[in-house]
């Protein structure tokens, strides 16, 4: 037989309500924060990636699905959505009506990374980015809008972390501070960090290798180094966060994984999912529509695990299962023809009704529509046929009523009106 791919996975009935619920809650979240929908492809120019997230970062230098397409083009699986989006809005000028515009998109993105826990190698991304407004003010609506988001999603246990990356100003100086610091404990630091040390130091301090992490407990902090606009636009951040009423720690260390950041960046943590400790990752990148041959205009956003939320998400599966409001249990012939048309126009008219197709008995009917949890079963054999009139069982409250056969669909449309 063959198997699905390593670090991919099905999504089954059963999980997948879960996961439409989520969407669903998400989106009319999204909505009523003004952001629209954007589609982007599942396949790029591998240049795109390499320039927005950067050379020497482990999803460039590692993790993409990178090939020539039959003409020799590098083509790449898009590892993120940022970068697209980006695309989409500088190529289809999306500035030139209103430079403001806050977009969202649902997806799969595909890094090959080594598959574990809450890390997969096709996973999914609910993202949000926001361009068009330079105010630290957006980034404290976009941590925002993710813990008002996870809690009614009834995420136990999620905290937001923040931290600043500077600027093009100041991050020169922290990136010389840390390099020195980076010399002095080379001989504990992985063969990637000794090349990011001198390529791009802040990378290093985002390697998961132990003995990396152990040699940089005393690396310096950038918010040591930040000039005097971005620490005013931090300290807006937190007085803003707090004016809110939103909990979140400071974290010096967070540098998030992607080269195209600079000023707040922010991870929503949580202690629930072991290693993979980030559901949701953000932050601004003013720099990037210049970068990639736009206008200059300041962006910021955030992508959520889907695949983390769901596993830590504290909705009810069960009660979000369709369950069928009618079984009909026919018996007989002329019983399963008339049955089935009921079924069909019941469908139809938005009432989601089952039968049994084989012909069984009553009592193996009765267990199958129990199993699909149905509301009611209507019974209808020869006898009922020839009554025009048969049993409808109320399944939890075991009440037994009569029901006219003469019109089926209508009786059981106005029973049922308004119990979805
Ligand atoms: P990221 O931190 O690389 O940021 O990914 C965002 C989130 O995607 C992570 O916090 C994590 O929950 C989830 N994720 C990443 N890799 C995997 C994986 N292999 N398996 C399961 N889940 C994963 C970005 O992608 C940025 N584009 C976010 C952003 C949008 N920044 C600004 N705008």
């Amino acid at each position: 037989m063959i198997q699905l791919i390593r670090g991919f996975k099905d999504i089954l009935p059963g999980e997948v309500e879960l996961w439409q619920q989520i969407e669903k809650i998400t989106v009319d979240l999204f909505e009523d924060f003004g952001f629209s929908q954007i589609r982007i492809p599942i396949m790029e120019r591998t240049e795109l990636f390499k320039r927005s997230i950067g050379e020497d970062t482990d999803i460039v230098e590692k993790e993409m699905y990178t090939f020539p397409d039959r003409k020799g083009d590098l083509v790449t699986l898009r590892p993120e959505a940022t970068a697209s989006i980006v695309r989409a809005y500088i190529q289809h000028k999306l500035f030139a009506a209103d430079p403001v515009q806050k977009l969202y998109m649902v997806g799969p993105m595909f890094r090959r990374e080594r598959p574990q826990k809450g890390r997969y190698r096709q996973f999914y991304q609910i993202d949000a980015e926001i361009f068009g407004v330079a105010s630290p003010l957006v980034d404290v609506q976009l941590i925002f809008l993710l813990t008002t988001l996870f809690s009614r999603l009834k995420v136990a246990d999620a905290q937001a972390h923040i931290n600043s990356l500077g600027c093009p100003r100041c991050r020169p100086g922290f990136k010389a501070a840390l390099r020195e610091m980076l010399m002095s404990v080379s001989d504990r630091l992985c063969p990637d960090c000794i090349r990011r040390r001198d390529r791009n130091p802040l990378r290093v301090l985002d390697c998961k290798v132990p003995s990396c992490r152990e040699a940089l407990a005393d690396a310096p902090s950038i918010l040591d180094h930040l000039c005097a606009d971005c620490r005013q636009d931090f300290d807006a951040v937190q007085q803003s966060l707090d004016r809110l009423a939103v909990p979140y720690v400071v974290d010096k260390r967070l540098v998030r994984g992607l080269d195209y950041y600079a000023r707040t960046t922010f991870e929503i943590q949580t202690g629930s999912l072991g290693a993979q400790s980030a559901v949701a990752g953000g932050g601004r990148y003013d720099g990037l529509v210049k970068a990639l041959g736009g206008p200059e205009i300041p962006a910021t956003g955030f992508a959520i695990g889907f695949d983390r939320l769901a596993e830590i998400c504290g909705l009810d599966v069960e009660n979000l299962l369709d369950k069928p409001q009618l079984f009909v249990a026919a018996l007989g012939d002329r019983s399963q023809s008339l049955a089935f048309e009921w079924v069909c126009r019941l469908g139809q008219a938005g009432i989601r009704a089952e039968m049994d197709f084989s012909g069984r008995s009553l009592k193996s009917q009765m267990k199958r529509a129990n199993r699909l949890g149905a509301a009611h079963v209507l019974i209808v054999g020869e006898d009922e046929l020839e009554k025009g009139a048969a049993i409808l069982r109320n399944m939890e409250t075991k009440e037994q009523t009569m029901f006219d056969l003469a019109r089926v669909v209508e009786n059981i449309k106005q029973i049922f009106a308004g119990s979805r």
